[in-house]
């Protein structure tokens, strides 16, 4: 065996806590640290399906702030709260009506202090989600717009264009929506709004300062209140260039050059890095993550100390399952990260992509998107091979420096729900595309708590989404009686994980079988992957845990194993 790259995150140093062997683990020297986030495992909640408090169905704040204990339990350092503000949920609540207040249905300002509260004394920080790229149509901005009439003020912090055409009855330009459609809504007054996402998404226009300065008052708003972080989305959208005349055609193939009218263009990083001052107001300061989908070299951009610090890395996510593929993704985010003095951050598993214990389940693991998925497809999942992976992937995830940031459920190895009858489903991408795509809600089904009731222990009554009779054994009430479950599994990987060294820098170690992945972190720690389907010998060391129970020196396939260097 010869080491082969190193890579360091630049991880600044924070004192290594010592093993803990309990599943209670709080506050940690991680967690008070001012970078904390750097090293932090964060735990997505979807609010109107992890847990419903009164019986309307939906999840709401109570019931978030009822599971902190169990959030503490599984070991994770952070709660990032997807979208509860006001919305009609015309995209599942990222249609913000008001970014400063909490939707009526899910409760009041005070039941989201109340879960502050709560997870700080239980030392959990709290990341609230930031949708800046568009408002709702409710929004009290976009209706002064449609209301004050073409030219306005009103309409200037939105992207309003005539129309073509004689009569203004053409599109400004043929560019088309995300969710599928023109991405141009006609307002009856020969004016059209931009919406890059649905039509009851309108986008801001960011060269106006009126925008900016009231995302700063949001910014601030939230981090009074006590938040430790946000989540930006579609942080690489919000800086257009829409100088006239447009060009009318259907975007061009995206430039990753920072050009790109739309996308991910140069000038979006001035306004991070007015946010920066904002978080850096604050002791400690606002950490930040933005979601862009971008390539690697220009995610880097999004993260320097002097913008946000840290961005969704969906490289694994997006992998196919090899070990190839996996070092190369490792390799290269720890170097980037190092480089720009970001924190790296792992995803496998959100609530806008496939699960990953279903995505593995497919005959080559490769990324089965949502937002393309042809609606009826069948993919042929193989679930018990999916969950191995899953598991295995997480080991593997677990061990890498930086930061990892888990979805709701996938702690009980929850696959897609695949088969949800058509009237149920509330994605827009459904819509949208005349229900040629099926979209995203199959990882949207609420979470299973117990084994039985009307709504496994989601709430005392049925949840909007249904869910299937095969939730009920993938249960955490379940889950709990079985030390070798996917839950046990995860609280025991975050209990070790807490006894790592945050500043630890790895290499990998060049294995006899090319399909077998082993790294070796500066801090005695080793993880060792076989992705393939033999079964190979397991390097010397003291076994801590494994994916899969492993045998007499022997690593099964698809497997991971933690070690310590002896
Ligand atoms: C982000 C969110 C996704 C949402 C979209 C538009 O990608 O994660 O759920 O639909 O932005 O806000």
């Amino acid at each position: 065996m010869t080491s082969t790259s190193t890579s360091s995150p630049g991880e600044s140093p924070a004192s290594s806590s010592a093993a803990s062997s309990t599943n209670t683990a709080a506050a940690t020297s991680t967690n008070t640290a001012a970078d904390w986030w750097r090293s932090a495992v964060v735990y997505q909640v979807y609010p109107r399906a992890f847990t419903d408090s009164t019986g309307s169905g939906v999840g709401d704040l109570a019931g978030i702030r009822s599971r902190i204990p169990y959030l503490a339990s599984l070991g994770v350092d952070a709660v990032w709260m997807s979208p509860f503000y006001p919305s009609a949920l015309a995209d599942g609540g990222y249609d913000v009506d008001d970014y400063r207040a909490v939707d009526p249905r899910l409760g009041t300002l005070d039941d989201f202090d109340g879960i502050v509260t709560d997870a700080h004394a239980a030392g959990l920080k709290v990341i609230v989600d930031i949708v800046p790229n568009h408002s709702s149509d409710r929004h009290e901005w976009f209706t002064a717009a449609l209301a004050a009439g073409v030219g306005s003020a009103e309409r200037a912090r939105y992207v309003f264009r005539r129309g073509r055409g004689a009569n203004a009855e053409l599109p400004p330009t043929e560019w088309t929506s995300l969710f599928g459609g023109s991405a141009w809504q006609a307002v009856g007054d020969g004016d059209w709004y931009l919406h890059l996402f649905a039509p009851e998404q309108p986008d801001f226009d960011w060269s106006n300062r009126e925008v900016r300065d009231e995302f700063l008052r949001t910014l601030r708003f939230w981090s009074d209140r006590g938040v430790d972080g946000f989540r930006i989305d579609v942080a690489h959208g919000l800086a257009k260039d829409l100088s006239e005349p447009l060009p009318v055609g259907p975007p061009l193939p995206r430039k990753h050059d920072g050009s790109d009218p739309l996308w991910d263009r140069d000038d979006v990083h001035e306004i991070f890095e007015e946010w920066r001052t904002v978080l850096n107001e604050y002791d400690p300061p606002r950490s930040a993550v933005a979601e862009a989908w971008v390539p690697a070299e220009r995610r880097v951009l999004y993260a320097r100390p002097t913008e946000l610090g840290q961005a969704f890395n969906f490289d694994l996510l997006e992998s196919p399952w090899t070990a190839e593929a996996f070092r190369e993704i490792i390799g290269r985010n720890l170097d980037e990260a190092a480089q720009s003095g970001a924190s790296s951050t792992w995803v496998l598993s959100n609530h806008d992509v496939v699960r990953h214990a279903s995505r593995y389940g497919l005959p080559n693991g490769t990324l089965l998107d949502p937002w393309l998925i042809a609606a009826g497809a069948t993919p042929g999942e193989n679930r018990t091979l999916g969950l191995r992976r899953a598991r295995a992937a997480t080991l593997l995830m677990l061990a890498l420096p930086g930061s990892a940031y888990l979805y709701q459920g996938e702690e009980l190895g929850l696959p897609e729900v695949a088969d949800l009858p058509a009237e149920v489903l509330q994605d827009p991408i459904w819509q949208r595309t005349g229900g040629i795509r099926k979209g995203r809600d199959g990882a949207r089904i609420p979470l299973p708590w117990t084994s039985t009731g009307p709504s496994y222990g989601f709430g005392p009554a049925a949840s909007e989404l249904p869910q299937p009779a095969w939730f009920a054994a993938l249960s955490v009430e379940a889950q709990e009686a079985d030390p070798h479950s996917t839950l046990a599994l995860y609280r025991s990987a975050l209990a070790l994980r807490r006894s790592m060294d945050a500043a630890a820098t790895m290499r990998f170690v060049n294995c006899a079988h090319t399909e077998v992945l082993h790294l070796v972190r500066s801090d005695g720690w080793e993880s060792v992957t076989n992705f393939s389907l033999d079964w190979v010998p397991l390097p010397v060391g003291t076994l801590a845990l494994s994916s899969r129970p492993v045998g007499e020196g022997i690593l099964p396939p698809n497997t991971t194993a933690w070690l310590r260097s002896v």
